[in-house]
């Protein structure tokens, strides 16, 4: 599979704030979303290779509560993924959602869905089915 990774502090967002207060980062931050429900952060990926792609999440949530989010795929919600507690702000955990991406540009939509925000979030990587056995299922 093709492997592309894309930050968050890169990416569009309707509420929240790049910031990097807290170890442990891929690229120059992360985006700490505001605590509202509603806030979201939209990645434009581009796919070589349509078909199954996995979608890892690279996240870091402090506290004990969950902080859910809807995953949109080109405006329809394809998973709501929990994004558990992570023990500090300064321990990054995945959560992979899989999703069926046609080659070509797609925007990933995640928004928080409780009143908590969204977890930290560091960056996006997309794996497509091209070559070498395709994305994990
Ligand atoms: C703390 C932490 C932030 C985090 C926030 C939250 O303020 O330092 O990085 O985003 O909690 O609860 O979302």
């Amino acid at each position: 599979a093709a492997t592309t990774s894309y930050e968050a502090e890169n990416a569009a967002r309707t509420q929240g704030v790049v910031e990097s207060n807290h170890n442990g980062f891929t690229g120059s931050g992360f985006v700490n979303y505001d605590n509202v429900t509603g806030s979201s952060v939209t990645f434009t990926v581009n796919v070589g290779a349509g078909g199954n792609a996995s979608l890892v999440f690279r996240f870091a949530n402090g506290t004990t509560v969950n902080r859910p989010m809807s995953i949109a795929v080109d405006g329809t919600t394809v998973s709501t993924p929990q994004f558990a507690g992570t023990g500090a702000w300064t321990t990054w955990n995945t959560s992979t959602v899989n999703a069926t991406l046609s080659a070509g540009s797609h925007t990933i939509k995640a928004t928080a869905t409780t009143a908590n925000g969204g977890p930290n979030l560091d960056s996006l990587t997309v794996s497509d089915s091209g070559g070498g056995g395709g994305a994990p299922t």
